[in-house]
């Protein structure tokens, strides 16, 4: 196994820059996913990194040599790709024999290891089936299974799931990740699916419009988004996010919302190192907060009178949405309390559970539940 380094890569297609300097670093047995809406650069970037297409600029280091000019054949890598590209003349089992069979592999090991991934992907029951004969969903989980046969420095997958139903997706996701885990495999993987990168990864590289975001845990970037961006990409349903301006800090008050209400910090600390930081009295911010981080109360209280838009039953708990006088937010609620549609209520964001943003760049300015020791948290 090897770390996988990228230095400034760039991706240019013609006159359309698709990559703008992507720099990142991936640690020996590390699994890193890379998120991003469509377009924004994720294929260029590992097609770059098996050597499927040119650098541009940049360097891409795969055990701390550099591998720019190397062909995908010499860079040790595996990989598998959301268009499985299976060779139509070989049964499954041949196509995912095929990367051992090349390389020479005495017959009875290529038996013993395609029948083995072949099991843990459930595809054992297709594999004298040809590609056009089997579900797209069978075809994907066997060219996962050919890139997982081998043991190579690094694995590069691209979206290896999109083709599986929920169900399939979650058992393989927990799988990959248990294989992964005991082959002690360097990983980067794909994908435009938060749950998979929160679940399965352990930092995630989120990308948009060709620029890295934010490279964390999954909990950082969960709980200190770096921009609005990044808040609003992770999370289901987004985080709201409220245009506030900053009012007299002597009061409770630290934001005074457009939505014609008020937003409270909580006091000691946090208050006290966001007042800090954000702009003076007057200045504009966006305050995020996730949908699971308000309280609804009943009107006159303090807080952003809202009236109820709409009401989505989920099962355990509701999924509310808001008009107020500015921005419609949304809230998830315990089932047995939400209010009835066209109900007038007043939302009340806990103060400890704000994200603080740049009105003009959108970079965060602070988290109120910012506790360093809360995020840096050691497994059990
Ligand atoms: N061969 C190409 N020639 C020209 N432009 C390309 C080429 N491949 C990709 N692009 C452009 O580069 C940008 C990034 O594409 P890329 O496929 O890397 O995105 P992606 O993040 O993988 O998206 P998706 O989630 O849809 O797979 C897009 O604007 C795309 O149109
Ligand atoms: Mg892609």
């Amino acid at each position: 196994m090897a770390s996988l380094t990228l230095e400034n890569v760039v991706k240019q297609y013609g006159r359309v820059t698709a990559v703008h300097g992507v720099s990142l670093s991936i640690a020996d047995a590390e699994f890193v996913a890379l998120l991003g809406p469509s377009g924004c650069g994720k294929t260029s970037t590992m097609r770059m990194v098996a050597g499927l297409e040119h650098i541009s600029s940049g360097d891409i280091r795969i055990g701390g040599v550099v591998v720019n000019h190397r062909s995908p054949a010499e860079r040790q890598i595996a990989m598998s790709f959301e268009h499985y590209g299976l060779y139509p003349h070989l049964t499954l089992f041949g196509n995912i024999a095929y990367p051992l069979a090349v390389r020479g592999t005495a017959e009875r090991e290529i038996k013993s290891r395609v029948f083995e991934i072949a099991n843990l992907l459930h595809v054992e029951d297709y594999l004298s089936s040809h590609p056009t004969e089997v579900s797209s969903g069978v075809q994907q989980r066997v060219s996962l299974a050919r890139a997982l046969v081998r043991s190579p420095s690094v694995f590069l997958l691209d979206e290896p799931l999109s083709h599986l139903d929920a169900e399939m997706r979650s058992r393989m996701r927990g799988e990959l990740k248990r294989l992964q885990k005991a082959k002690r495999s360097t990983m980067l993987y794909v994908t435009h699916d938060q749950l998979e990168a929160m679940t399965m990864a352990d930092r995630i590289a989120i990308m948009n419009e060709g620029r890295l975001q934010q490279v964390g845990t999954p909990r950082e970037i969960y709980d200190r988004p770096a921009n609005r961006f990044v808040a609003t990409f992770i999370g289901e349903p987004p985080m709201n996010m409220i245009d506030a301006t900053t009012a007299n800090a002597d009061d409770a008050i630290l934001l005074r919302s457009a939505n014609g209400g008020r937003v409270a910090l909580l006091d000691g600390e946090p208050r006290e190192r966001l007042l800090g930081a954000a702009p003076a009295v007057g200045g504009r911010v966006a305050v995020g907060v996730r949908p699971t981080d308000l309280d609804v109360v009943a009107p006159g209280n303090a807080g952003i009178p809202a009236r109820v838009r709409l009401r989505e039953f989920r099962g355990d708990d509701v999924l509310m949405t808001f008009d107020t006088a500015a921005t419609r937010v949304r809230v998830i609620v315990q089932r047995d309390t939400a209010p009835d549609v066209g109900h007038n209520v007043v939302l009340v964001p806990r103060g400890d559970r704000l994200h603080l943003f740049s009105a003009e760049s959108g970079d965060a300015i602070g988290h109120t539940g910012d506790r360093p020791d809360a995020t840096r948290s050691t497994p059990l």
